[in-house]
């Protein structure tokens, strides 16, 4: 298969939600020649200010959606890779109403695809674990590259589906794209609709935390830099048609999660709340990243999860008035769905 030249011009889909602007930042650093254009939506989980102190030489905004086939067939015409990031991303979300997911994750992918396919341009797509449903707390395996789809929540299904349609746009029409399955990612400028921020930010003002059903489910933890640079090895020097998974062993409990948590932050390890499960919600998710190591020699670098817990809560004390404005319609949003 063949192999790709390391891009110079990449259009980010996504680029202003949480993994997609810790992309832009990491490639600005790390990357100084590529110049990089984000389209984005903008929709609650899109903040331009998440591209603030990024060198306007090295990053442009193109405000709309991927599913606007006029304006991704002129983006993806200029760029020489694309990496799509752009998605509804989270599971309660998708619980109260799954129409966005299925547009934007599904039908926004396809879309992605064909100008893609009409360009001859390279596509490296952004998935998650959760396509592969979940392993029980006692089972000794994780997650491979060949696992079967077997996706249990609406949004772990449209992330699926968009999954297929890379790997056939692949081997029918030749499309040169690779997909990742990354697990749970932590870090700063994660909406404070997730598991950690909402926690964090609940602690910074004065509210309990909330932990879901009996707390036992476990998440496979990886700061979202180390994330991010595995998806630039992967477009970089990945083989085409592949499927990479992107995890830094860091299964833990949402319980063992949640009391890390307080304990850095001085409180109790009981001050939180027991709230009701979600339905049909996952208990494991372990991802075995042997074949991204083996193959193109990436290790995460921030394997010390309580350390990255740490900065992530500094970053949040210190950006409150990056938090503050969504937290109150974030909480109001759980309350009327009992959680
Ligand atoms: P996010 O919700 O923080 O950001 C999504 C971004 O996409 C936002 O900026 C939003 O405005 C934009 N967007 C949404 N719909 C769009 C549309 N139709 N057109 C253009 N832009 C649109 O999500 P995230 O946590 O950064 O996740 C990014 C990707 O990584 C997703 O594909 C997600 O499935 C995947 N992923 C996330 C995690 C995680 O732990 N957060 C883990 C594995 C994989
Ligand atoms: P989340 O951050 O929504 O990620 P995902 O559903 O993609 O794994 O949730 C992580 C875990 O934390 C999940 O098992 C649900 C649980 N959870 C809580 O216990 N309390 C909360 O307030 C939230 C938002 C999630």
């Amino acid at each position: 298969m063949a192999q790709m030249q390391t891009p110079k011009y990449v259009l980010v889909t996504g680029g202003c939600g949480f993994i997609g602007s810790n992309f832009v930042r990491w490639l600005a650093r790390e990357q100084p020649t590529v110049r990089v254009t984000v389209l984005d939506k903008l929709t609650y989980a899109g903040n331009p200010e998440n591209l603030a102190g990024v060198p306007g030489d090295r990053v442009h905004l193109v405000v709309g959606d991927i599913c606007d086939e006029a304006l991704v067939d002129d983006l993806v015409a200029h760029a020489d890779a694309v990496v799509n990031f752009a998605a509804e991303s989270h599971n309660d979300n998708a619980i109260a109403d799954p129409e966005p997911f299925m547009r934007t994750n599904v039908q926004g992918t396809f879309c992605l695809l064909e100008a893609c396919r009409r360009h001859g341009v390279r596509l490296h797509h952004i998935s998650t674990d959760e396509v592969y449903g979940d392993l029980a707390l006692d089972d000794p395996a994780r997650f491979t590259e060949g696992a079967p789809y077997r996706p249990s929540s609406p949004y772990a299904a449209s992330k699926a589906a968009s999954d297929m349609l890379v790997r056939a746009w692949v081997r029918t029409y030749g499309v040169a794209a690779t997909i990742s399955n990354c697990s749970n990612n932590y870090g700063p400028y994660q909406h404070v609709e997730k598991f950690i921020p909402r926690a964090v930010t609940n602690v910074l003002c004065g509210r309990r935390p909330k932990l879901y059903g009996n707390g036992l489910n476990v998440r496979d933890w990886i700061h979202v830099e180390d994330h991010c640079a595995a998806v630039w090895e992967i477009l970089s020097r990945g083989r085409i048609g592949e499927t990479y998974l992107v995890g830094a062993d860091g299964e833990r409990s949402n319980l063992q999660v949640l009391q890390e948590i307080l304990r850095l932050m001085g409180k109790d390890p009981g001050d939180f709340d027991w709230v009701r499960d979600r339905p049909g919600h996952d208990r494991r998710y372990a991802i075995d990243a042997g074949k991204l190591a083996r193959e193109l020699g990436w290790r995460p670098q921030h394997s010390d999860f309580s350390a990255g817990l740490a900065k992530t809560i500094a970053w949040y004390r210190d950006h409150e008035s990056w938090w503050r404005p969504v937290k109150e319609e974030t909480e109001a949003r759980y309350a009327e769905a009992g959680r």
